[in-house]
């Protein structure tokens, strides 16, 4: 199939850096700017349920220590997650994945799903965040709508063969910080629709073998109005951005 983005401009973490990074405080911050898209990073908690969280640890964050593999969801979504970004956010949780999934698809945003592994969890990872976006999306899936079924990325190539595995429908992309000199070779390995890059690493001929490969291509996080126009220029698909001020959606 060919796969494109519903949206060309995705908030960072759901609000960029305008809100606290991946919580609902941020998301509602993007969707008041009119973001419809965002790109947002799940972990799994030490029972399993997988929680929005981008560092395997608490302390930058999270208010408290240890890592976040040491307790169980529900411990993780009493936490602080918003004193650290001002005091106007504190005491904002900690998602939960589905909750925050299901609140995002009630109300028509995409969803860029970046499976994030606490490390050694990558299969557990993969296989868990594919299981629930493709239960939750199972509708729009048997439909083929696939401008509204989520988008599962990550650095991970063991937990994106586990979201294959589970969930061979939903469609994956691989991050990686630069491409690689075996980059195609990778990105069919798990079958994925979709080149993630860091745009910093980016050239203006590997955007165009990208493309000439029949995938998708995305940058992140691009924070300059000028670099993003640059970027869609080269042919890059989509972007996300922390400064959801100065880049607009659309
Ligand atoms: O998915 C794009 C980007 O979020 C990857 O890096 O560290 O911000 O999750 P990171
Ligand atoms: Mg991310």
């Amino acid at each position: 199939m060919s796969w494109t983005y519903p949206e060309r401009v995705l908030a960072h973490r759901g609000g960029g850096t305008l809100a606290p990074e991946n919580t609902m405080a941020g998301l509602l911050e993007g969707m008041r700017r009119g973001f419809r898209a965002i790109e947002y990073d799940i972990m799994l908690a030490r029972d399993g349920v997988a929680v929005v969280m981008h560092d395997p640890y608490l302390g930058r964050t999270v208010a408290g220590s240890g890592n976040v593999f040491d307790y169980d969801a529900l411990e993780l979504a009493a936490m602080d997650a918003g004193s650290w970004f001002g005091r106007a956010f504190d005491g904002e949780p900690v998602p939960l994945f589905v909750e925050y999934a299901g609140f995002c698809k009630a109300h028509g945003v995409w969803m860029n799903m970046e499976i994030k592994p606490a490390p050694g969890y990558n299969i557990e990872t993969g296989g868990a965040v594919a299981r629930i976006a493709a239960g939750m999306f199972a509708d729009e899936i048997a439909a083929e709508r696939w401008d509204v079924v989520p988008l599962l990325s990550s650095f991970s190539e063991l937990a994106l063969e586990a979201a294959r595995e589970v969930a061979p429908e939903v469609p994956r992309a691989l991050l990686m910080s630069e491409l690689p000199p075996d980059w195609e070779r990778r990105v069919r390995a798990v079958e994925a629709v979709a080149v993630h890059v860091n745009h910093r690493h980016l050239t203006a001929e590997q955007a165009q073998a990208v493309k000439e490969a029949g995938l998708a291509l995305f940058c992140y996080t691009v924070n300059e109005p000028a670099r993003a126009k640059e970027l869609f220029g080269w042919g890059v698909d989509a972007l996300c951005t922390d400064r959801i001020d100065l880049i607009g959606p659309g």
